[in-house]
């Protein structure tokens, strides 16, 4: 697995009543949560992402379904199958994201670690590629 690829376990607390999986900033994720937001209802064929974040970071879980996930640090693209609630993925700033073949189940909830700010987004592939010396 490459650099780009980092996921973080998130072990469910489970009992005989069922599963749960409690998420804490600064210790299970890296940074402290600003921001909670979750995609869900994506269109069959629909695809989300293609941009890259300056700073932000962010965790992202699917905590029902799958997606398919494209890192791409301008030199080396990862992909994987996010499909478990007990997995997190950590973007890191300055990595261009795609998500393809949401399940129509899916529940992608990200965590992240500022609040919305559009300035912070570079949604242009070539304008990426020259933020990160490529
Ligand atoms: P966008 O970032 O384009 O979604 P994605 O890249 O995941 O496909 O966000 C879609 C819309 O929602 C866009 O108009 C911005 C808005 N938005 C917020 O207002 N707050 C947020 O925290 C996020 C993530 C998006």
């Amino acid at each position: 697995m490459s650099n780009l690829v980092k996921l973080i376990d998130l072990p469910p607390l489970g009992d005989d009543r069922g599963s749960l999986v409690a998420v804490e900033a600064n210790k299970t994720v890296p940074f402290d949560i600003k921001r909670v937001y979750y995609i869900f209802g994506t269109k069959p064929g629909v695809a989300r992402g293609f941009h890259a974040h300056k700073a932000l970071k962010q965790v992202a879980v699917c905590v029902t379904g799958s997606c398919r996930m494209l890192l791409d640090n301008g030199r080396e693209k990862e992909e994987l199958l996010l499909d478990s609630p007990t997995k997190g993925l950590v973007i890191e700033d300055l990595v261009w994201r795609e998500m393809h073949d949401f399940t129509p189940d899916c529940v992608l909830l990200v965590l992240a670690s500022e609040h919305y700010d559009e300035a912070d987004y570079i949604r242009n592939y070539d304008d990426f590629l020259k933020v990160v010396g490529v």
